[in-house]
Protein backbone atom coordinates (compact mmCIF):
# COMPACT_ATOMS: atom_id res chain seq x y z
CA UNK A 1 0.00 0.00 0.00
CA UNK A 2 1.00 3.62 -0.34
CA UNK A 3 3.07 4.80 2.14
CA UNK A 4 1.86 8.24 4.06
CA UNK A 5 4.11 10.61 5.38
CA UNK A 6 4.04 13.82 6.94
CA UNK A 7 6.32 16.40 5.74
CA UNK A 8 7.55 20.19 6.23
CA UNK A 9 9.29 20.78 3.23
CA UNK A 10 8.67 23.71 0.92
CA UNK A 11 7.17 22.77 -2.21
CA UNK A 12 9.66 24.32 -4.58
CA UNK A 13 12.23 21.78 -3.04
CA UNK A 14 10.35 18.77 -2.62
CA UNK A 15 11.50 16.14 -4.67
CA UNK A 16 8.70 14.48 -6.19
CA UNK A 17 6.86 12.87 -9.19
CA UNK A 18 3.80 15.36 -8.69
CA UNK A 19 2.56 18.34 -6.19
CA UNK A 20 -0.72 17.91 -5.79
CA UNK A 21 -2.88 20.96 -5.12
CA UNK A 22 -6.83 22.16 -4.87
CA UNK A 23 -8.59 24.03 -6.89
CA UNK A 24 -12.47 24.96 -5.84
CA UNK A 25 -15.27 26.19 -7.65
CA UNK A 26 -15.99 30.08 -6.78
CA UNK A 27 -18.27 32.51 -7.81
CA UNK A 28 -16.39 34.05 -10.42
CA UNK A 29 -14.55 30.76 -12.09
CA UNK A 30 -11.89 28.49 -10.24
CA UNK A 31 -10.16 29.28 -6.57
CA UNK A 32 -6.72 27.84 -5.74
CA UNK A 33 -7.59 26.84 -2.32
CA UNK A 34 -5.16 27.31 0.53
CA UNK A 35 -1.51 24.93 0.94
CA UNK A 36 -1.16 25.77 -2.80
CA UNK A 37 0.29 29.30 -2.18
CA UNK A 38 3.85 28.30 -3.38
CA UNK A 39 2.49 27.19 -6.27
CA UNK A 40 0.49 29.83 -7.14
CA UNK A 41 3.85 32.20 -5.93
CA UNK A 42 5.70 30.61 -8.88
CA UNK A 43 2.91 31.37 -11.58
CA UNK A 44 2.98 35.27 -10.15
CA UNK A 45 -0.24 34.74 -8.49
CA UNK A 46 -1.72 33.92 -11.64
CA UNK A 47 -2.85 30.00 -11.05
CA UNK A 48 -6.15 30.56 -10.68
CA UNK A 49 -6.41 32.34 -14.02
CA UNK A 50 -4.55 29.79 -15.94
CA UNK A 51 -6.53 26.50 -14.32
CA UNK A 52 -9.52 28.62 -15.73
CA UNK A 53 -7.60 29.09 -19.26
CA UNK A 54 -7.34 25.20 -19.14
CA UNK A 55 -10.67 24.86 -18.43
CA UNK A 56 -10.70 23.94 -14.72
CA UNK A 57 -14.11 24.62 -12.64
CA UNK A 58 -13.02 23.14 -9.64
CA UNK A 59 -16.09 20.78 -9.93
CA UNK A 60 -15.83 17.64 -7.81
CA UNK A 61 -13.85 14.61 -9.28
CA UNK A 62 -12.21 16.65 -12.21
CA UNK A 63 -8.08 16.44 -12.54
CA UNK A 64 -6.09 19.17 -14.51
CA UNK A 65 -2.32 18.76 -15.31
CA UNK A 66 0.05 21.18 -15.60
CA UNK A 67 3.80 21.51 -15.71
CA UNK A 68 5.38 22.76 -12.59
CA UNK A 69 6.57 26.09 -12.65
CA UNK A 70 10.37 26.77 -13.06
CA UNK A 71 12.40 26.42 -10.13
CA UNK A 72 10.52 23.66 -8.74
CA UNK A 73 11.91 19.61 -8.52
CA UNK A 74 8.66 18.05 -9.01
CA UNK A 75 8.16 18.49 -12.84
CA UNK A 76 4.19 18.18 -12.90
CA UNK A 77 1.26 20.11 -10.96
CA UNK A 78 -2.25 18.30 -10.15
CA UNK A 79 -5.00 20.39 -9.54
CA UNK A 80 -7.49 18.91 -8.04
CA UNK A 81 -11.48 19.63 -7.60
CA UNK A 82 -12.77 20.21 -4.19
CA UNK A 83 -16.56 21.40 -5.17
CA UNK A 84 -18.22 24.57 -4.05
CA UNK A 85 -15.63 27.08 -2.31
CA UNK A 86 -16.79 27.11 1.44
CA UNK A 87 -18.30 29.82 3.03
CA UNK A 88 -15.94 32.55 4.61
CA UNK A 89 -13.97 30.89 7.89
CA UNK A 90 -15.25 27.62 6.84
CA UNK A 91 -13.22 24.19 6.28
CA UNK A 92 -13.43 22.31 3.50
CA UNK A 93 -15.01 19.54 4.99
CA UNK A 94 -13.43 16.51 5.79
CA UNK A 95 -15.27 14.53 3.07
CA UNK A 96 -14.10 17.01 0.06
CA UNK A 97 -10.97 16.28 1.18
CA UNK A 98 -10.91 12.99 1.41
CA UNK A 99 -12.83 12.63 -2.15
CA UNK A 100 -10.35 15.05 -3.78
CA UNK A 101 -6.99 13.25 -2.03
CA UNK A 102 -8.24 9.48 -3.55
CA UNK A 103 -9.42 11.38 -6.92
CA UNK A 104 -5.54 12.46 -7.23
CA UNK A 105 -3.79 9.60 -6.26
CA UNK A 106 -6.15 7.63 -8.69
CA UNK A 107 -5.22 9.93 -11.09
CA UNK A 108 -1.71 9.75 -10.41
CA UNK A 109 -1.42 5.85 -10.16
CA UNK A 110 2.19 4.59 -12.28
CA UNK A 111 4.11 7.54 -10.90
CA UNK A 112 6.40 7.19 -7.39
CA UNK A 113 6.10 9.80 -5.37
CA UNK A 114 4.04 12.94 -5.28
CA UNK A 115 3.63 15.87 -2.39
CA UNK A 116 -0.06 16.76 -1.67
CA UNK A 117 -0.63 20.50 -0.84
CA UNK A 118 -4.32 20.28 -0.21
CA UNK A 119 -6.13 23.13 2.71
CA UNK A 120 -5.60 21.50 6.26
CA UNK A 121 -6.68 23.38 9.12
CA UNK A 122 -7.06 20.39 11.70
CA UNK A 123 -5.68 16.74 12.66
CA UNK A 124 -9.23 16.13 10.99
CA UNK A 125 -8.11 17.38 7.62
CA UNK A 126 -4.61 15.42 8.09
CA UNK A 127 -6.62 12.27 8.92
CA UNK A 128 -9.11 12.92 6.12
CA UNK A 129 -6.73 13.41 3.35
CA UNK A 130 -4.31 10.63 4.94
CA UNK A 131 -7.34 8.23 4.56
CA UNK A 132 -8.59 9.45 0.44
CA UNK A 133 -4.83 9.05 -0.70
CA UNK A 134 -4.77 5.58 0.60
CA UNK A 135 -8.21 4.76 -0.20
CA UNK A 136 -8.19 6.10 -3.95
CA UNK A 137 -4.85 4.57 -4.40
CA UNK A 138 -5.93 1.30 -3.61
CA UNK A 139 -5.68 -1.16 -7.17
CA UNK A 140 -6.76 -5.00 -7.26
CA UNK A 141 -4.36 -6.58 -9.73
CA UNK A 142 -3.33 -9.63 -7.99
CA UNK A 143 -4.53 -11.92 -11.10
CA UNK A 144 -3.13 -9.93 -13.77
CA UNK A 145 0.32 -10.18 -15.52
CA UNK A 146 2.85 -7.79 -14.01
CA UNK A 147 -0.50 -5.41 -12.66
CA UNK A 148 -0.29 -4.35 -16.38
CA UNK A 149 -3.73 -2.90 -17.64
CA UNK A 150 -5.03 -3.95 -21.29
CA UNK A 151 -2.31 -1.75 -22.88
CA UNK A 152 0.81 -3.21 -21.51
CA UNK A 153 1.20 -0.35 -19.23
CA UNK A 154 1.94 -0.60 -15.67
CA UNK A 155 0.31 1.43 -13.43
CA UNK A 156 0.98 0.62 -10.29
CA UNK A 157 -0.58 2.23 -7.42
CA UNK A 158 0.69 5.26 -6.04
CA UNK A 159 3.86 4.45 -3.97
CA UNK A 160 4.39 7.54 -1.74
CA UNK A 161 2.31 10.68 -0.75
CA UNK A 162 4.17 13.39 1.34
CA UNK A 163 1.26 15.26 3.11
CA UNK A 164 2.47 19.13 3.30
CA UNK A 165 1.13 21.60 5.94
CA UNK A 166 0.32 19.31 8.52
CA UNK A 167 2.98 18.99 11.32
CA UNK A 168 5.04 16.01 12.02
CA UNK A 169 5.39 16.61 15.13
CA UNK A 170 2.27 17.20 16.13
CA UNK A 171 0.47 14.90 18.58
CA UNK A 172 -2.72 15.02 16.99
CA UNK A 173 -1.46 15.09 13.52
CA UNK A 174 0.99 11.81 14.14
CA UNK A 175 -2.19 9.87 15.40
CA UNK A 176 -4.36 11.57 12.58
CA UNK A 177 -2.08 9.29 9.82
CA UNK A 178 -2.05 5.95 12.30
CA UNK A 179 -5.72 6.09 12.34
CA UNK A 180 -5.63 6.86 8.82
CA UNK A 181 -3.22 4.23 8.08
CA UNK A 182 -4.75 1.29 10.31
CA UNK A 183 -8.26 1.94 9.13
CA UNK A 184 -7.12 2.01 5.27
CA UNK A 185 -4.83 -0.44 5.45
CA UNK A 186 -7.58 -2.78 6.99
CA UNK A 187 -10.62 -1.64 4.93
CA UNK A 188 -8.19 -2.27 1.93
CA UNK A 189 -7.80 -5.95 2.54
CA UNK A 190 -11.33 -6.45 2.97
CA UNK A 191 -11.48 -5.43 -0.52
CA UNK A 192 -8.72 -7.44 -1.71
CA UNK A 193 -11.56 -10.79 -0.21
CA UNK A 194 -14.33 -9.38 -1.86
CA UNK A 195 -12.24 -9.02 -5.33
CA UNK A 196 -10.94 -12.22 -5.03
CA UNK A 197 -12.66 -14.95 -7.03
CA UNK A 198 -14.79 -16.95 -5.41
CA UNK A 199 -12.64 -20.56 -6.28
CA UNK A 200 -9.89 -18.90 -4.06
CA UNK A 201 -11.59 -17.60 -1.41
CA UNK A 202 -13.72 -20.28 -0.18
CA UNK A 203 -15.18 -20.22 3.44
CA UNK A 204 -12.22 -22.18 4.23
CA UNK A 205 -9.97 -19.68 2.59
CA UNK A 206 -11.50 -16.85 4.55
CA UNK A 207 -11.00 -18.57 7.93
CA UNK A 208 -7.29 -19.14 7.19
CA UNK A 209 -6.64 -15.44 6.21
CA UNK A 210 -9.04 -14.06 9.05
CA UNK A 211 -6.99 -16.86 11.45
CA UNK A 212 -3.74 -15.63 10.40
CA UNK A 213 -4.30 -11.89 10.74
CA UNK A 214 -5.90 -12.23 14.59
CA UNK A 215 -3.02 -14.02 15.61
CA UNK A 216 -0.44 -11.17 14.33
CA UNK A 217 -2.98 -8.50 15.94
CA UNK A 218 -3.51 -10.48 19.52
CA UNK A 219 -6.79 -11.00 18.48
CA UNK A 220 -8.67 -14.67 19.87
CA UNK A 221 -9.87 -16.25 17.22
CA UNK A 222 -12.08 -19.48 17.11
CA UNK A 223 -13.11 -21.56 13.98
CA UNK A 224 -15.86 -23.89 13.94
CA UNK A 225 -15.37 -26.14 11.38
CA UNK A 226 -18.77 -28.35 9.60
CA UNK A 227 -17.90 -30.72 12.53
CA UNK A 228 -18.31 -28.59 15.29
CA UNK A 229 -21.29 -26.63 13.64
CA UNK A 230 -22.84 -30.24 13.58
CA UNK A 231 -22.10 -30.68 16.70
CA UNK A 232 -23.42 -27.02 17.77
CA UNK A 233 -26.84 -27.31 16.32
CA UNK A 234 -25.45 -24.71 13.85
CA UNK A 235 -28.43 -25.46 11.62
CA UNK A 236 -28.79 -22.22 9.97
CA UNK A 237 -25.06 -22.02 8.54
CA UNK A 238 -25.11 -25.36 7.98
CA UNK A 239 -28.36 -25.52 5.64
CA UNK A 240 -26.97 -23.10 3.47
CA UNK A 241 -23.72 -24.48 2.98
CA UNK A 242 -24.88 -28.20 2.58
CA UNK A 243 -25.09 -27.76 -1.92
CA UNK A 244 -21.15 -26.91 -1.85
CA UNK A 245 -18.01 -29.14 -1.76
CA UNK A 246 -16.42 -26.26 0.31
CA UNK A 247 -17.56 -26.48 3.80
CA UNK A 248 -18.94 -23.65 5.85
CA UNK A 249 -17.53 -21.97 8.62
CA UNK A 250 -18.33 -19.83 11.75
CA UNK A 251 -15.36 -17.98 12.98
CA UNK A 252 -15.27 -15.94 16.07
CA UNK A 253 -12.80 -12.93 16.70
CA UNK A 254 -12.49 -11.45 19.80
CA UNK A 255 -10.39 -8.41 20.56
CA UNK A 256 -10.71 -7.38 24.10
CA UNK A 257 -9.37 -3.82 25.96
CA UNK A 258 -8.12 -4.31 29.28
CA UNK A 259 -9.68 -0.81 30.14
CA UNK A 260 -12.79 -1.93 27.80
CA UNK A 261 -16.63 -0.80 29.77
CA UNK A 262 -18.74 -2.08 26.48
CA UNK A 263 -18.85 -4.82 24.90
CA UNK A 264 -19.63 -4.60 20.84
CA UNK A 265 -20.81 -7.53 18.50
CA UNK A 266 -20.69 -6.87 14.73
CA UNK A 267 -21.83 -10.07 12.94
CA UNK A 268 -21.13 -10.60 8.94
CA UNK A 269 -22.59 -12.28 5.97
CA UNK A 270 -19.75 -13.91 4.03
CA UNK A 271 -21.33 -15.80 1.41
CA UNK A 272 -18.07 -16.22 -0.77
CA UNK A 273 -20.34 -17.11 -3.87
CA UNK A 274 -23.74 -16.96 -3.63
CA UNK A 275 -25.50 -19.07 -6.73
CA UNK A 276 -28.97 -19.23 -5.02
CA UNK A 277 -28.38 -22.43 -4.51
CA UNK A 278 -31.45 -24.62 -6.28
CA UNK A 279 -33.56 -21.63 -6.51
CA UNK A 280 -30.75 -20.24 -8.69
CA UNK A 281 -30.38 -17.24 -9.78
CA UNK A 282 -30.41 -16.60 -13.75
CA UNK A 283 -27.29 -15.60 -15.44
CA UNK A 284 -26.95 -11.81 -15.27
CA UNK A 285 -27.76 -11.86 -11.59
CA UNK A 286 -24.96 -13.69 -10.85
CA UNK A 287 -21.93 -12.32 -12.01
CA UNK A 288 -21.00 -10.01 -9.05
CA UNK A 289 -22.09 -12.26 -6.46
CA UNK A 290 -18.59 -12.81 -5.26
CA UNK A 291 -19.28 -9.91 -3.18
CA UNK A 292 -21.64 -11.44 -0.89
CA UNK A 293 -19.24 -11.97 1.81
CA UNK A 294 -18.70 -8.12 1.43
CA UNK A 295 -20.51 -8.02 5.58
CA UNK A 296 -17.89 -10.55 6.61
CA UNK A 297 -15.00 -8.83 5.29
CA UNK A 298 -16.35 -5.44 6.54
CA UNK A 299 -16.68 -6.75 10.49
CA UNK A 300 -13.10 -8.72 9.80
CA UNK A 301 -11.52 -4.99 8.64
CA UNK A 302 -13.24 -3.60 11.37
CA UNK A 303 -12.32 -5.98 14.71
CA UNK A 304 -8.46 -5.86 13.64
CA UNK A 305 -8.38 -2.30 13.06
CA UNK A 306 -9.93 -1.56 16.56
CA UNK A 307 -7.29 -4.01 17.75
CA UNK A 308 -4.59 -2.01 15.81
CA UNK A 309 -6.23 1.54 16.99
CA UNK A 310 -6.45 0.07 20.87
CA UNK A 311 -9.53 1.12 21.18
CA UNK A 312 -10.83 0.69 24.77
CA UNK A 313 -13.98 -1.28 24.54
CA UNK A 314 -14.52 -4.96 23.14
CA UNK A 315 -15.48 -6.27 19.76
CA UNK A 316 -16.35 -9.66 18.98
CA UNK A 317 -16.56 -10.18 15.57
CA UNK A 318 -18.52 -13.22 13.79
CA UNK A 319 -18.06 -13.96 10.19
CA UNK A 320 -21.21 -16.58 9.13
CA UNK A 321 -19.03 -17.99 5.79
CA UNK A 322 -20.30 -20.81 3.67
CA UNK A 323 -21.09 -21.23 -0.27
CA UNK A 324 -24.57 -21.68 -1.84
CA UNK A 325 -24.47 -23.72 -4.16
CA UNK A 326 -27.02 -25.96 -6.05
CA UNK A 327 -25.99 -29.97 -5.30
CA UNK A 328 -27.73 -33.22 -4.91
CA UNK A 329 -26.55 -32.49 -1.23
CA UNK A 330 -28.11 -28.88 -1.06
CA UNK A 331 -30.94 -27.54 0.71
CA UNK A 332 -34.40 -28.04 -1.46
CA UNK A 333 -36.91 -24.70 -1.27
CA UNK A 334 -39.89 -26.48 0.86
CA UNK A 335 -36.67 -28.05 3.53
CA UNK A 336 -37.01 -26.81 7.39
CA UNK A 337 -33.87 -25.92 9.20
CA UNK A 338 -33.50 -26.28 12.89
CA UNK A 339 -31.61 -23.21 13.79
CA UNK A 340 -28.63 -22.35 16.95
CA UNK A 341 -31.67 -20.83 18.47
CA UNK A 342 -33.89 -23.49 18.64
CA UNK A 343 -36.65 -22.13 16.25
CA UNK A 344 -37.09 -24.15 12.83
CA UNK A 345 -36.95 -22.08 9.59
CA UNK A 346 -39.06 -23.67 6.72
CA UNK A 347 -37.01 -22.65 3.64
CA UNK A 348 -38.87 -20.86 0.87
CA UNK A 349 -36.42 -20.10 -1.60
CA UNK A 350 -32.62 -21.12 -1.15
CA UNK A 351 -31.43 -17.48 -2.64
CA UNK A 352 -32.74 -15.87 0.40
CA UNK A 353 -29.21 -17.81 2.18
CA UNK A 354 -27.76 -14.70 3.91
CA UNK A 355 -30.74 -13.96 6.62
CA UNK A 356 -29.96 -18.21 7.50
CA UNK A 357 -26.70 -17.74 8.15
CA UNK A 358 -26.83 -14.25 9.90
CA UNK A 359 -29.59 -16.07 12.14
CA UNK A 360 -27.07 -18.62 13.95
CA UNK A 361 -24.65 -15.86 14.55
CA UNK A 362 -26.57 -13.71 16.07
CA UNK A 363 -27.80 -15.97 18.25
CA UNK A 364 -24.34 -17.22 18.80
CA UNK A 365 -23.38 -13.10 19.61
CA UNK A 366 -26.77 -13.20 21.57
CA UNK A 367 -25.54 -15.22 24.38
CA UNK A 368 -22.89 -13.52 25.03
CA UNK A 369 -25.15 -10.46 26.21
CA UNK A 370 -23.06 -7.66 24.18
CA UNK A 371 -23.97 -4.10 24.81
CA UNK A 372 -25.28 -3.78 20.88
CA UNK A 373 -24.99 -5.77 17.91
CA UNK A 374 -24.46 -4.82 14.25
CA UNK A 375 -24.85 -7.03 11.80
CA UNK A 376 -23.16 -6.16 8.28
CA UNK A 377 -24.57 -7.56 5.64
CA UNK A 378 -25.34 -8.16 1.49
CA UNK A 379 -28.70 -8.82 2.38
CA UNK A 380 -31.33 -7.58 -0.45
CA UNK A 381 -31.89 -6.64 -3.84
CA UNK A 382 -34.72 -4.78 -2.62
CA UNK A 383 -32.24 -2.22 -0.45
CA UNK A 384 -30.26 -1.54 -3.50
CA UNK A 385 -34.04 -0.82 -5.65
CA UNK A 386 -35.11 1.48 -2.81
CA UNK A 387 -32.10 3.74 -2.21
CA UNK A 388 -29.40 2.84 -5.51
CA UNK A 389 -26.01 1.64 -5.24
CA UNK A 390 -24.00 3.80 -3.29
CA UNK A 391 -26.32 4.27 0.30
CA UNK A 392 -26.80 1.69 3.01
CA UNK A 393 -30.28 0.89 4.79
CA UNK A 394 -30.11 0.86 8.69
CA UNK A 395 -32.42 -0.48 10.86
CA UNK A 396 -33.07 -1.77 14.45
CA UNK A 397 -34.80 -2.58 17.46
CA UNK A 398 -33.88 0.51 18.67
CA UNK A 399 -34.63 4.41 17.28
CA UNK A 400 -31.23 6.43 19.43
CA UNK A 401 -29.00 3.40 18.20
CA UNK A 402 -30.03 3.89 14.77
CA UNK A 403 -29.81 7.08 14.48
CA UNK A 404 -26.07 6.91 16.40
CA UNK A 405 -25.09 4.57 13.60
CA UNK A 406 -26.71 7.24 10.78
CA UNK A 407 -24.57 9.31 12.32
CA UNK A 408 -21.44 7.62 12.60
CA UNK A 409 -21.93 6.75 9.44
CA UNK A 410 -22.78 10.42 7.70
CA UNK A 411 -19.41 11.67 10.07
CA UNK A 412 -17.09 8.95 8.00
CA UNK A 413 -18.40 9.82 4.83
CA UNK A 414 -20.70 6.82 4.29
CA UNK A 415 -23.98 7.14 2.90
CA UNK A 416 -26.64 5.53 4.74
CA UNK A 417 -30.75 5.97 4.95
CA UNK A 418 -32.94 4.83 8.15
CA UNK A 419 -35.47 2.14 7.37
CA UNK A 420 -37.93 1.11 8.91
CA UNK A 421 -39.51 -2.42 10.52
CA UNK A 422 -43.12 -2.27 9.91
CA UNK A 423 -44.54 -5.01 12.08
CA UNK A 424 -47.44 -5.75 9.81
CA UNK A 425 -45.19 -7.51 7.55
CA UNK A 426 -43.79 -10.03 10.13
CA UNK A 427 -46.94 -12.47 9.18
CA UNK A 428 -46.01 -12.65 5.62
CA UNK A 429 -43.18 -15.12 7.04
CA UNK A 430 -45.77 -17.31 8.89
CA UNK A 431 -45.27 -20.61 7.62
CA UNK A 432 -47.72 -23.80 8.11
CA UNK A 433 -44.85 -25.97 8.78
CA UNK A 434 -41.99 -24.45 10.45
CA UNK A 435 -42.04 -21.66 13.64
CA UNK A 436 -41.33 -18.69 10.32
CA UNK A 437 -40.39 -18.97 6.39
CA UNK A 438 -37.22 -17.32 5.13
CA UNK A 439 -39.53 -15.45 2.82
CA UNK A 440 -42.71 -13.21 2.95
CA UNK A 441 -44.10 -10.31 0.99
CA UNK A 442 -42.19 -9.24 -1.96
CA UNK A 443 -42.98 -6.04 -1.76
CA UNK A 444 -40.87 -3.94 1.01
CA UNK A 445 -38.42 -7.13 0.91
CA UNK A 446 -34.86 -5.46 2.68
CA UNK A 447 -37.50 -4.65 5.32
CA UNK A 448 -38.69 -8.28 5.49
CA UNK A 449 -35.42 -9.71 5.53
CA UNK A 450 -34.64 -7.23 8.67
CA UNK A 451 -37.69 -8.43 10.67
CA UNK A 452 -36.57 -12.10 10.07
CA UNK A 453 -33.28 -11.23 11.37
CA UNK A 454 -34.81 -9.59 14.73
CA UNK A 455 -36.46 -12.86 15.51
CA UNK A 456 -32.67 -14.49 16.34
CA UNK A 457 -31.97 -11.74 18.59
CA UNK A 458 -31.40 -12.11 22.26
CA UNK A 459 -34.06 -10.78 24.48
CA UNK A 460 -33.55 -7.33 25.49
CA UNK A 461 -30.61 -6.93 23.04
CA UNK A 462 -29.72 -3.59 21.16
CA UNK A 463 -29.27 -4.53 17.64
CA UNK A 464 -29.04 -2.87 14.63
CA UNK A 465 -28.27 -4.13 10.81
CA UNK A 466 -27.10 -2.62 7.89
CA UNK A 467 -28.25 -3.91 4.71
CA UNK A 468 -25.24 -2.96 2.36
CA UNK A 469 -26.14 -4.64 -1.28
CA UNK A 470 -26.18 -1.70 -2.94
CA UNK A 471 -23.18 0.24 -2.20
CA UNK A 472 -20.66 -3.44 -1.48
CA UNK A 473 -19.70 -3.43 -4.94
CA UNK A 474 -19.22 -0.67 -7.48
CA UNK A 475 -20.07 -1.90 -10.82
CA UNK A 476 -19.36 1.50 -12.31
CA UNK A 477 -16.21 3.32 -12.72
CA UNK A 478 -14.25 4.81 -9.90
CA UNK A 479 -15.08 7.58 -7.71
CA UNK A 480 -13.87 9.85 -5.15
CA UNK A 481 -11.87 7.52 -3.54
CA UNK A 482 -14.38 4.35 -4.37
CA UNK A 483 -12.72 2.20 -6.69
CA UNK A 484 -14.25 -0.50 -8.62
CA UNK A 485 -15.11 -3.31 -7.44
CA UNK A 486 -15.06 -3.92 -3.79
CA UNK A 487 -16.06 -0.52 -1.67
CA UNK A 488 -15.15 -2.22 2.17
CA UNK A 489 -18.45 0.04 2.95
CA UNK A 490 -19.28 0.03 6.41
CA UNK A 491 -15.84 -0.43 8.12
CA UNK A 492 -15.16 2.96 8.59
CA UNK A 493 -18.69 3.49 9.82
CA UNK A 494 -18.66 0.44 12.41
CA UNK A 495 -14.86 1.83 13.81
CA UNK A 496 -16.79 4.86 14.17
CA UNK A 497 -18.57 3.31 16.56
CA UNK A 498 -16.54 1.37 18.51
CA UNK A 499 -14.64 4.77 18.60
CA UNK A 500 -17.62 6.46 20.29
CA UNK A 501 -18.70 3.65 22.12
CA UNK A 502 -14.90 3.47 23.54
CA UNK A 503 -15.03 7.13 24.19
CA UNK A 504 -18.35 6.46 26.24
CA UNK A 505 -20.80 8.81 24.13
CA UNK A 506 -22.90 5.66 23.08
CA UNK A 507 -25.37 5.00 25.85
N1 LIG B 1 -27.02 -11.75 -2.05
C1 LIG B 1 -28.36 -11.51 -2.43
C2 LIG B 1 -28.73 -10.03 -2.40
C3 LIG B 1 -27.98 -9.13 -3.35
C4 LIG B 1 -28.54 -8.81 -4.58
C5 LIG B 1 -26.78 -8.58 -3.01
C6 LIG B 1 -27.86 -7.97 -5.45
C7 LIG B 1 -26.09 -7.74 -3.87
C8 LIG B 1 -26.64 -7.43 -5.09
C9 LIG B 1 -29.31 -12.26 -1.49
O1 LIG B 1 -28.84 -13.45 -0.99
C10 LIG B 1 -30.54 -12.58 -2.27
O2 LIG B 1 -30.43 -13.35 -3.20
N2 LIG B 1 -31.68 -12.02 -1.87
C11 LIG B 1 -32.91 -12.25 -2.51
C12 LIG B 1 -33.95 -12.52 -1.44
C13 LIG B 1 -35.27 -13.02 -1.97
C14 LIG B 1 -35.11 -14.39 -2.57
C15 LIG B 1 -36.27 -13.04 -0.83
C16 LIG B 1 -33.26 -11.01 -3.32
O3 LIG B 1 -32.97 -9.91 -2.88
O4 LIG B 1 -33.77 -11.16 -4.42
MN1 LIG C 1 -29.15 -15.10 -2.28
ZN1 LIG D 1 -26.82 -13.60 -0.80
Amino acid sequence: MTALTLSTAAAPGLRADAIVIGVAKGAEGPVVAPGAEAVDNAYDGRLAGVLDTLGATGAEGEVTKLPAPSGFKAPLVVAVGLGAEPEKDAGYGAEALRKAAGVAARALAGTRKAAFALPVGDAGDVGAIGEGVLLGAYSFDTYKENGKDAKGKSKAPLAEAALLGARPRDKEHKAAVARATAVSEELNRARDLINMPPNDLDPEAFAAIAQAAAKEHGIKVQVLDVKALEKGGYGGILGVGAGSAAGPRLVKLSYTSAKAAKHLAFVGKGITYDSGGISLKPAGHNETMKCDMSGAAAVFAAVVAAARLGLEVNVTGWLALAENMPSGSATRPGDVLRMYSGKTVEVLNTDAEGRLVLADALWAASEEKPDAIVDVATLTGAMMLALGSRTFGIMANDDAFRSALHEAAEEVGEPAWPMPLPEHLRKGMDSPTADIANMGERMGGGLVAGLFLREFVGEGITWAHLDIAGPAFNEGGPFGYTPKGGTGTAVRTLVRLAELTAAGDLG
